[in-house]
């Protein structure tokens, strides 16, 4: 069974409800029947009834396992505008523009999750990641103990010898543009819990990664990467993580050895944490571009409550997966 086979039939095993605020989006509603089939979730769309049905008919995509609801007049709405208010309004929030924003899939959707009427939400088909990302932070924000949201990477590469036979997780490739190091600890620890939760990695091991490796080059970026491995180590005492780290000193064996000795996880990574957003995003593209590997992702990570961004280029496979990731993240 490959991994995305065991995350479908986690997923089915939980039994949750997840909201797909782009009711109108093609691939979406294509993705609806094989979600349904393989009791991955049970969807809910969001907009108009009758434009939904009516695009579904024309695209001939089965969407009858899916609630639609529609913000508009939908009895959820009063509430979900007094809420957002209440939330709000020390932002500069009035009831107008609360009224105006609820009208808003996106926002509507999260204030779904926000308030339990939905486990989780996944959107991005046909929105950027930020316009995804900005409701979710504003309204589901992130979990206790967090304070940044970060989006981690299954990256699942064909005949290695490194990692997890192959499977790594990297973050953050997709929010959190320049982290703190307290940040960067805390992608750690989330990662970590990503690896062991959808990747079945039994023996999480964290490299904090930089361009040096203990000590061999001075930089402000360097320290940030040595800050948070100390503040990742001291402030979660069961998780396997060191740094800074070189990427060959994290995943290859000999060079954790010869620039690392003595470390419990150099050469044998199988999470990899970045300093920044750049670095994190331009590696995973390189990885699957250049070594073929599949790239899973981004899986938001940090958040109170599972919210799971698609790239604009998925397909209907895609939409499907990342529905079953949500659902067993929630
Ligand atoms: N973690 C947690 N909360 C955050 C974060 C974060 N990283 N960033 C912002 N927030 C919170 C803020 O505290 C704020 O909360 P508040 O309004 O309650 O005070 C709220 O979110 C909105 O903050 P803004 O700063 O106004 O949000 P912004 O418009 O800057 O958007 C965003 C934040 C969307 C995460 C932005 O940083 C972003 O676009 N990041 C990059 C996303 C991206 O383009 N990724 C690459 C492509 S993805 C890919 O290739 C797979």
């Amino acid at each position: 069974m490959t991994l995305l086979e065991e995350i479908r039939e986690k997923a089915s095993k939980k039994g949750k409800t997840i909201v797909l605020p782009e009711g109108m989006e093609e691939r979406t509603l294509q993705a609806i029947k094989e979600i349904v089939k393989q009791k991955i979730a049970n969807p809910i769309l969001l907009g108009n009834e009758s434009d939904i049905k009516g695009l579904a008919s024309k695209i001939g995509a089965d969407i009858s396992g899916a609630q639609i609801i529609d913000p508009v007049s939908s009895a959820l709405y009063d509430d979900f505008v007094q809420a957002f208010y209440e939330m709000r309004k020390s932002k500069g929030i009035d009831l107008d523009k609360a009224k105006a924003t609820m009208l808003d899939p996106l926002y509507f959707a999260s204030m779904m999750v926000k308030m339990g009427k939905a486990d989780g939400e996944v959107a991005g088909a046909e929105n950027t990641t930020g316009n995804v990302l900005r409701p979710a932070l504003q309204i589901i924000k992130t979990a206790p103990g967090m304070s940044a949201v970060s989006g981690a990477f299954i990256m699942i590469v064909p005949n290695s010898e490194f990692g997890d036979k192959g499977i790594f997780v990297f973050a953050d490739c997709a929010v959190t543009p320049v982290p703190t190091a307290e940040q960067m600890a805390e992608f750690a620890m989330a990662s970590a819990e990503t690896a062991v939760a959808l990747c079945g990695i039994e023996d999480p091991k964290v490299g904090m990664l930089s361009f040096s490796t203990k000590g061999s080059a001075a930089h402000e970026t360097v320290e940030k990467v040595v800050a948070a491995t100390k503040i990742a180590q001291e402030r979660f005492p069961n998780l396997k993580v060191d740094g800074e780290f070189q990427a060959d000193a994290a995943i290859v064996p000999s060079v954790g050895k010869s620039k690392a000795p003595g470390s419990p996880v150099a050469g044998s990574c199988n999470v990899l944490v970045f300093p920044d957003l750049q670095a994190g995003n331009i590696s995973y593209k390189l990885v699957q571009r250049l070594a073929k590997a599949e790239a899973i992702g981004p899986i938001l990570q940090g958040m109170a409550k599972p919210v799971n961004d698609l790239s604009r280029g998925c397909n209907v496979e895609d939409i499907v997966n990342v529905v079953a990731m949500t659902a067993v993240k929630a």
